[in-house]
C-alpha cells in the first residue's frame, strides 16, 4: 500500500493515531492488523455541525472554532487536535479535556485547509478558499494553551 504525506492512520486495536510524514510503499501495522487510513469527513456527513471548523482572520492570525455549539471536551470524547494547513505549512494545536474548542494560529494566509480530530467521531476537514475577517469577539473564548 502506498502511503501519502499527511495521511492519518488509526490502529483498529489500540486506537493509536499516526500521520505520514514520508511517502512510502508499505503496510502500517501497530497491534497486528493493518492500520486503517482515516478518510476526512466533510459537510456532507452527519455530525458536521458538531465538528465543523470555521476560520476567521483576527489580529495576529487566524482563529479556528469548532462546531456550531461547543463540542464535548471530556477525557473520552473531545477534539484532540486541530490542524491548519496554509501556505505549504502545517500548524497543529493539541487540546486537553475541558479546554475551549477554539485555537488561534499565527497564520496570515487568505486560504487554509483545517483538519479536526474527534476521539469519538474521527477526522473532519474543511477547505476555506477565502478566510473572512472576524466581525465579533471569540465565540467560546480563546486559547493558546499547550497540552502536557
Ligand atoms: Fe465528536
Amino acid at each position: 500500500m502506498e502511503t501519502k504525506r499527511f495521511q492519518i492512520y488509526k490502529c483498529p486495536v489500540c486506537d493509536t493515531v499516526v500521520e505520514i510524514l514520508h511517502q512510502w510503499s508499505m503496510e502500517l501495522v501497530c497491534c497486528g492488523p493493518a492500520m486503517v487510513p482515516l478518510r476526512a469527513k466533510t459537510r456532507r456527513q452527519d455530525g458536521w455541525a458538531d465538528h465543523a471548523p470555521s476560520v476567521q482572520k483576527v489580529p495576529g492570525g487566524c482563529r479556528v472554532a469548532i462546531g456550531d455549539s461547543p463540542h464535548p471536551m471530556t477525557k473520552s470524547h473531545r477534539i484532540e487536535w486541530v490542524e491548519l494547513v496554509a501556505d505549504g505549512r502545517s500548524h497543529r494545536q493539541f487540546l486537553c479535556p475541558s479546554q475551549p474548542t477554539e485555537v488561534v494560529f499565527t497564520v496570515k494566509s487568505a486560504t487554509a485547509t483545517v483538519r479536526v480530530y474527534c476521539t469519538v467521531h474521527g477526522l473532519w476537514q474543511s477547505t476555506i478558499r477565502r478566510i473572512p475577517v472576524s466581525a465579533s469577539s471569540p465565540k467560546f473564548g480563546q486559547t493558546r494553551m499547550a497540552c502536557s
